[in-house]
């Protein structure tokens, strides 16, 4: 039997078309983002914040700043994935519970949070790269967690994000990544399309 996260990954296509009758619980949502945020992220800064635009009402204002694409309204719900800029000044707390449970030397945090600094300090290109990453893997991770509960998913960049975040009021060092929209597929979606092929973009050194 083929391994499932296999089959997932293989499976996984972009829905275009979801099924606008078909709802999704708030507990199902919370599982969503938990599981999405198990994804790695650099020293463990998880600087990301996941929006659930749930609501009919929700749906519509992001749609209305999401190039007015149908899938924002007819999926169950539709995530902003947001990036946070890399701060290195929150590596104490976001270790704080590796070192509570035993994982992590206390003695180590500060050599993280250094080598954090040096790379992030008055850096802000690099902020925003790590902003970028951070909710990239997020989004990567919810994706595939959606496909293993059953579900479908459509990233989607096509959208203002400057008019996203004063619509659902992110903070100054906040950037909308994706959005991610999750729900039902109707039977006629595209499946996977064909990708390129491996010796184009694969070099083995
Ligand atoms: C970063 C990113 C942005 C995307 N933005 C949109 C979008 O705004 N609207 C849309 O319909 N599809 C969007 N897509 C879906 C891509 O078109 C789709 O992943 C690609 O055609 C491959 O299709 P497949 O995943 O079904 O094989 C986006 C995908 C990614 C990764």
């Amino acid at each position: 039997m083929k391994d499932p996260i296999i089959s997932a990954i293989e499976a996984r296509r972009t829905v275009n078309l979801f099924d606008a009758s078909r709802g999704i619980e708030q507990e199902q949502i919370g599982e969503l983002i938990r599981l999405a945020t198990t994804a790695p992220t650099a020293f463990n800064l998880q600087n990301w914040r996941f929006i659930a635009a749930h609501t009919a009402e929700a749906k519509a204002r992001l749609r209305k700043i999401a190039w007015d694409q149908a899938k924002v309204t007819e999926a169950a719900v539709t995530f902003i994935v947001c990036g946070q800029l890399a701060d290195y000044k929150t590596i104490p707390d976001r270790l704080a519970p590796s070192v509570a449970a035993g994982l992590m030397p206390e003695q180590m945090v500060p050599g993280w949070e250094g080598a954090a600094k040096s790379l992030y300090h008055d850096q802000p290109l690099r902020q925003r790269d790590e902003a970028v990453r951070t909710a990239t893997f997020g989004a990567g991770t919810l994706i595939y967690a959606a496909q293993a509960m059953g579900l479908g998913s459509s990233p989607m960049i096509g959208f203002d994000a400057e008019a996203v975040a004063e619509e659902f009021g992110l903070a100054e060092d906040e950037i909308a990544v994706l959005l991610v929209a999750v729900g039902e597929p109707l039977a006629e979606n595209w499946p996977q399309k064909p990708r390129r092929p491996l010796e184009q973009v694969l070099s083995v050194v």
